[in-house]
């Protein structure tokens, strides 16, 4: 009778039709929960900053009410919702320190900035404190219940240590486990290997409705989205580029000559990254003199790199300006050109090309390139058979192999055609694809520019960790075994140009 009642408030929860934009609210408000999906949970804390953590947790655990507020007929531990708080706000203030600085260190102010990000967003919640606290459950039992479903079975010690799907906090999983038990999604049993835990069928069932949520308030490609930006972070960008894309200098070129700049220009470069375009292939040098480049870029890693270039090669006409191409903080008509280079398959690409479109003067033109649309690099004959495992994972979920950033052949063009822009005009560009360097291969397109970020994100930490280890120890093996014309295919990218009216 209790297991049932359990079982029923939990599913009210789960198909509670606001959840799914509940939890788009909260992730988009900076109440983030998926610590291991930013890599960011082995960052260091410091002991101030735990103790606060300890202290706001217990206030905001205490402003909830007693355990049985959340889980009326079933009781849990004592300290278990100031564990829910401390993971949570530990989690905000290691995402923080994680996507905004590199001093990879939570200190006392970082987790007080995460204190007031909640109060915050639950006072605009209908449900206060207790919209953070179903937030938290619909994620972190969606990666209990996925790890049960993905390994079929786990031991119970092995579940509780959190090893293979959590290792980040395994305060709270007794308690989990035994609301799983008792809700009747997950079944005990014992075997010659121990206690076993499986999922049952009405877990499975509440892992499904759990799937949906999180694929319809886009939590799971925000997830998938966070690898890429954690990869990027850490990756020699430069170096990778080049290396898979030896032709991209070449092809670049190739796009900006189309519209040549001229000295006194004001140019803006959105997306600048490393400085690739503005830097190295010396964009700054074809408005001198009087010219200035404008570089906006919204990752601080890579805008950290673009400043060192330009500090080391004592370049003053590029201003460097931290922002997104959606949302320019710039007045309407400033330009004489704007450009964006492998940049707006990462954006809202109509809000960005309207942008684009609004900053730049009447009569100037207003340009973009962009990599292969819809590139499956299956084409290239070595990575079909070396991608397998990933191919066969994608087919079993019902997803498609590879996440190409969003934008399908045509809607760039598309975009810049609904804008006042005039003279559009498309070229197609060749851009070889090589994984002749099947490492840097590896760390662009399987982990960097995460075209798989959306099947990897599913998979349980651990399993996603050995996943990825046994597909590069793969590529080893064939590579050594590949011709090299097997190890690269020509595709085509897209360059484009419009001008904007005079009036
Ligand atoms: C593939 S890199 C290209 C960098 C550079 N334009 C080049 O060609 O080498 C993509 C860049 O777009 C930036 N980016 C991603 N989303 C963006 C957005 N919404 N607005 C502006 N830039 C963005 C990333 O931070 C990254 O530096």
């Amino acid at each position: 009778m209790m297991a049932r009642s359990l079982y029923s408030i939990g599913w009210q929860i789960v198909t509670d039709p606001d959840l799914s934009d509940l939890v788009r609210r909260a992730y988009t408000n900076g109440v983030v929960m998926d610590t291991w999906m930013h890599g960011g949970w082995q960052a260091e804390i410091t002991s101030a900053a735990e103790i606060r953590l300890t202290e706001l947790a217990a206030g905001f655990a205490s402003e909830v009410g007693t355990e049985e507020t959340i889980w009326p007929v079933y009781p849990l531990s004592d300290q278990y919702l100031s564990h829910l708080f401390q993971a949570v706000l530990r989690s905000m203030a290691l995402f923080e320190v994680h996507t905004q600085s590199d001093v990879k260190l939570v200190t006392e102010r970082t987790v007080e900035q995460a204190g007031v990000t909640l109060q915050q967003f639950a006072a605009g919640e209908t449900w206060g404190l207790h919209a953070v606290v179903r937030v938290f459950h619909v994620i972190w039992s969606f990666e209990d219940l996925n790890a049960l479903r993905y390994f079929r079975r786990l031991g119970r010690d092995e579940f509780l240590s959190g090893v293979s799907h959590r290792p980040w906090v395994k305060d709270l999983l007794a308690d989990q486990l035994s609301l799983y038990l008792r809700m009747g999604l997950v079944k005990e049993s014992l075997t010659g290997k121990g206690d076993m835990l499986r999922l049952t069928p009405r877990g499975r069932s509440v892992f499904e409705e759990m799937e949906r949520i999180l694929e319809e308030s886009g939590e799971l490609a925000w997830r998938a989205n966070q690898q890429r930006w954690d990869i990027f972070r850490d990756m020699d960008y430069d170096t990778v580029f080049r290396v898979v894309g030896p032709d991209s200098d070449q092809a670049t070129r190739t796009f900006l000559d189309l519209r040549p700049l001229k000295p006194g220009m004001q140019v803006l470069e959105l997306g600048a990254g490393t400085g690739r375009v503005t830097v190295d292939m010396e964009l700054y040098k074809e408005v001198l003199p009087g010219g200035v480049v404008v570089a906006v870029e919204p990752s601080p890693t890579m805008e950290a790199h673009l400043q060192d270039k330009c500090t080391k090669e004592d370049i003053t006409n590029v201003q460097i300006v931290r922002a997104y191409a959606e949302h320019l903080p710039f007045e309407d008509s400033q330009f004489d050109q704007t450009v964006a280079v492998a940049v707006l398959h990462f954006t809202e690409v109509d809000e960005a090309v309207q942008e684009m479109v609004r900053v730049t003067k009447p009569g100037g033109w207003v340009g973009a390139l962009l990599p292969p649309p819809d590139v499956d690099v299956r084409e290239i004959p070595m990575v079909a058979l070396w991608l397998r495992p990933l191919s066969e994972l994608a087919e079993e979920w019902g997803l498609p192999f590879g996440d190409r950033n969003g934008l399908p052949p045509g809607r760039l063009e598309e975009a810049f055609r609904q804008t006042s822009l005039q003279d559009v005009k498309i070229w197609p560009v060749p851009v070889t694809i090589t994984a002749e360097d099947h490492h840097a291969f590896f760390t662009f397109f399987v982990k960097g520019a995460a075209v798989f970020q959306h099947t990897l994100a599913r998979l349980p930490y651990r399993e996603r960790v050995n996943f990825l280890q046994h597909l590069e120890q793969r590529g080893e093996q064939i590579a050594a075994q590949t011709r090299p014309d097997e190890k690269r295919h020509v595709y085509y990218g897209e360059a484009i140009w419009g001008r904007v009216p005079l009036n």
